[in-house]
Formats: structure tokens, sequence, C-alpha cells
């Protein structure tokens, strides 16, 4: 078979259909997103299935997210946590929430999920103070990822776990001269994974239904 992304997406459908399968929950809520209007740009059934892995793999219990959107990957890590658990999810954009807040109630697993509405900028220093997270993921505006990575590191425990989607944007990422603004911050979180000693890190690019892009996995040190 050519590799051409025609080629990814059938073999990512292959994947999720073998390895996942129907989930009325999960449909529902990329239901919900697209008729508000929201961008399919929520995780891949695949990246939503190992989210809801490496939480239950790191024993995590206490979940920051950084993006809700409409609550897809929200809804796969706070089935991940189990009864006691607990997800913080930020999302910038109130009519998101609201509809993330219902996909999730409507997932079973509201009362495990709170939806806080705000930049992560400004939402953020309100959780310092509180109870470590195990587990942070990053997938919000990528201008911002140094800024959620900082947060990461100082509302993570040591030996959590901090993940952060869409670090492959079509291989732009060797571009040192870009001009796009999600380029160059997903670059400066890039360098910050890998100078910053608060982090030991690594990624890995993905082709499938969102193309070619990938996840950086860190180890707070
Ligand atoms: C974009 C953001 C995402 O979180 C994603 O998964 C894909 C694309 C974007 O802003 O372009
Ligand atoms: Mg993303």
């Amino acid at each position: 078979m050519e590799p051409s992304p025609d080629a990814w997406r059938a073999a990512d459908d292959y994947l999720a259909e073998t390895l996942i399968g129907h989930d009325p929950a999960l449909e529902a809520a990329l239901a919900a997103q697209h008729e508000a209007g929201m961008p399919a740009i929520e995780v891949a059934p695949v990246s939503g299935k190992l989210l809801n892995l490496l939480v239950r793999m790191s024993g995590a219990r206490r979940v920051l997210e950084i993006g809700t959107l409409g609550g897809y990957s929200t809804i796969w890590m706070a089935r991940a946590v189990g009864e006691d658990g607990l997800v913080v999810t930020i999302e910038a954009e109130p009519a998101n929430a609201a509809v993330a807040r219902a996909s999730i109630d409507a997932a079973g697993v509201g009362d495990r999920v709170d939806v806080r509405i705000g930049r992560g900028a400004d939402v953020l220093p309100e959780l310092a103070g509180g109870e470590p997270f195990d587990l942070v993921f990053i997938d919000a505006d990528k201008e911002s990822n140094t800024i959620y990575l900082d947060w990461a590191a100082r509302l993570g425990r040591p030996g959590g776990v901090v993940i952060v989607d869409n670090i492959g944007r079509d291989g732009e990422i060797v571009d040192a001269g870009s001009a796009d603004p999600k380029v160059v911050g997903t670059r400066e979180g890039l360098r910050m994974l890998g100078e910053d000693p608060r982090f030991d890190a690594t990624a890995l690019q993905t082709v499938g239904l969102k193309g070619w892009d990938g996840v950086a996995v860190a180890l707070l040190v």
C-alpha cells in the first residue's frame, strides 16, 4: 500500500474498529460537538483510548486537562480515574464548556469531572495549593504551551505524567523560521520539554484520522 492520508485514515479506522469498537456515549459527544459547530479537532479514537490506558497504567486518580473542547478526551480519561477519581478540565469558550458538560453527564461520569471555564492562564493559578495532579493533558492553544507546561510542572507531582497533543503539525515543527504561532508555540514547548530539568520527555509522530501529527509524553522528575 502506498502511504497517503487516505491510507493512514483507513488503517486508523481499522485499528479503532478492531480495538475499540462502537461507543455510544463517545459518539454522542462527537455528534453534540459537531452540532454546536465546534471543529473536529478532538483526539482520534485510538488516541483517546491511549489517554485512558496511560491514566490507568500510571494509576492516576487526579487528572488535569487543559482544553476541553466538546469533552471527548475528558470522557476517555474520566472513565479511567475510577469512581473516586477527578478530572479537572479547563475550557476557554463557555459555549463549548456547556456542550462538554452535558456530554460528560450523559456519559455517566459527570460526578468525577470539574469543568472550569476560562483561559488556562487565568484558571490554572486558582488550582495552586490544592492536591497535586497525577497526570496533565495539554491540548489547548498551542501558543501557550510553555505556560501550560510550567503549570503542569507546578501542579503535578514528582513521578506524574504530562502529555502534550499536536506536537507534529504536518512536520512543520522542523521549521525554525516558521511564522505560524502554533508552530512557534509547539517548538517552544518541545524545547522546554528537552531543556527544563523538571521534565524527562519523548515524543512520537502519528499518522491517522487526524493527519500527520504527534504526541509528547513526559515524566515529572
Ligand atoms: C488544532 C488543535 C488541536 O488540539 C488539534 O488536536 C488539532 C488542531 C489546531 O488548533 O489547529
Ligand atoms: Mg489536540
